[in-house]
C-alpha cells in the first residue's frame, strides 16, 4: 500500500527524457510555464518560456552553443582553440560553460564598469577575463573591437561576434521557436520579448511567422533608452535615443544583423517603463513563486500589455531569460531602489521583499 502511494507520487515527476550528452545536450527544451495570476486576470493564456532553467542559467546558452558550433562547422576553430567574445553578461557565462565542455579556451572582453561578481563568476568558469575601458561602439577601444582584434592575432581562435553573427538567431529558429510551437500545440496568437542582440526575438519571430503563415503577432518589447520602440513605431524612419533603464542585457542603439532580416515581420512595439518592470518582478515572486531578473519581468509586463490589447481568449508567449540571482544585491536593496526612485512603484504589500539595506 505504502509502496504504491510512493509510486503514484513519484510518477508526477517522471518524464521519458533520456540522459543528455553532457552540458551541451542539456541546453534547450525548457518548460513553458503558465503565469496563472496574469492569465486568470486577463482571460488570456500568458505563458513564459523558462529559459532560466538552461544549464548555464539563461537564454544565452542557446546562442553560445550555436555560435561555437557554427565556427566548428565552418572550420574556423580546431580542437584546443580559443573562443573570444565581447560580452558583459550571460553570453560570456554560456560561452565559458560551452568552451569547458568542448575543450576550448575562452577569452572574454568586457567594460571595466562591470561588477566584481560577474568577473569572478567568469573566472570561476575558467574564462580569461579582460576588463577594458568602457567606451562607445564607434571607439576602436570598445570591448567588442578589442575582442575581434585579439582573435585576429591569435592562432586557432575565433571572435564569435554575438551581435551580428546570425548563428545566434538561428539557435532560436531551430530550437526556441519549434519548442514553443510544439508546447502550445500551435495554439499561440502572440509573441513578445525584448532585444539585446535580438537573436531571441528575431529568431523566434521568424519561426513562428513562418510556421503559422504570418498569423502569430510579434511585438517588440523595449526598455527606456533603447531605439527599437521608435524604429518599429515609425517604420524605420526614427531611432530615438535618450533615457536609461535598470534592465541588463537588453536595449539597443542600432539594428543588429540578427534583427535586420526580420524587422519587417514585427507587428508592433511596447515601451515598458522601469516602474512596470520592477512591479511585475515583485508580483511574479509573490504570486507565482518565480524569481526573475529584470529583463524577464519586462518581458512578462509586455506580454500582459499585449494580452490586454488582443483581448480574452488569446495565447501570448514570452521569454523568462534568467533568474534574479545575478542581480539580487540591487533588485532587493532599499538603498538601490531608492537611488532609482522605484520604491514607490512597489505596492505596499510587496515591500516585505525588499530585504536588503
Ligand atoms: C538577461 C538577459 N535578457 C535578455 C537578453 C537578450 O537576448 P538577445 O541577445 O537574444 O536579444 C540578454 C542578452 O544577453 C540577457 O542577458
Amino acid at each position: 500500500m505504502l509502496g504504491r502511494r510512493l509510486y503514484t507520487t513519484a510518477a508526477r515527476f517522471v518524464t521519458s527524457a533520456k540522459p543528455t550528452n553532457g552540458f551541451v545536450g542539456a541546453i534547450g527544451n525548457t518548460p513553458l510555464m503558465r503565469i496563472n495570476s496574469l492569465s486568470n486576470e486577463t482571460g488570456c493564456e500568458i505563458l513564459g518560456k523558462a529559459e532560466f532553467m538552461n544549464p548555464g542559467g539563461s537564454v544565452k546558452d542557446r546562442a553560445a552553443l550555436f555560435v561555437v558550433e557554427d565556427a566548428e562547422r565552418r572550420g574556423l576553430i580546431q580542437p584546443g582553440g580559443t573562443i573570444v567574445e565581447g560580452t558583459a553578461g550571460n553570453t560570456g557565462i554560456g560561452l565559458a560553460h560551452v568552451c569547458r565542455a568542448k575543450g576550448y579556451k575562452c577569452i572574454i572582453y568586457m567594460p571595466n564598469t562591470q561588477s566584481q561578481e560577474k568577473i569572478d563568476l567568469l573566472k570561476m568558469l575558467g574564462a580569461d577575463v579582460r576588463p577594458v575601458p568602457a567606451v562607445a561602439f564607434d571607439n576602436p577601444e570598445n570591448y567588442n573591437h578589442q575582442a575581434r582584434r585579439c582573435a585576429e592575432l591569435l592562432e586557432n581562435a575565433v571572435w564569435t561576434n554575438q551581435f551580428d553573427n546570425t548563428a545566434n538567431r538561428q539557435a532560436h529558429i531551430e530550437t526556441t521557436g519549434p519548442e514553443i510551437w510544439a508546447q502550445t500545440g500551435g495554439k499561440i496568437d502572440g509573441f513578445t520579448c525584448a532585444t539585446g542582440t535580438a537573436g531571441t526575438f528575431a529568431g523566434t519571430t521568424r519561426f513562428l511567422k513562418d510556421v503559422s503563415g504570418g498569423r502569430v503577432k510579434s511585438f517588440a518589447a523595449d526598455p527606456p533608452g533603447s531605439i527599437i520602440y521608435s524604429y518599429v513605431k515609425s517604420r524605420g524612419k526614427e531611432m530615438i535615443r535618450g533615457g536609461s533603464s535598470i534592465t541588463e542585457g537588453i536595449g539597443q542603439g542600432r539594428i543588429t544583423e540578427n534583427l535586420r532580416p526580420d524587422i519587417h515581420l514585427v507587428d508592433d512595439a511596447l515601451k515598458i517603463p522601469d516602474s512596470d518592470t520592477i512591479r511585475m518582478l515583485y508580483r511574479l515572486l509573490d504570486e507565482e513563486g518565480i524569481y526573475l531578473g529584470a529583463s524577464s519581468a519586462l518581458n512578462v509586463a509586455a506580454a500582459y500589455e499585449m494580452a490586454k490589447m488582443m483581448g480574452p481568449g488569446n495565447t501570448i508567449v514570452t521569454i523568462l531569460c534568467d533568474g534574479a540571482y545575478r542581480y539580487q544585491s540591487r533588485l532587493f536593496s532599499k538603498k538601490w531602489l531608492e537611488s532609482k526612485e522605484l520604491v514607490g512603484a512597489i505596492p505596499e504589500h510587496l515591500k516585505k521583499y525588499i530585504v536588503l539595506a
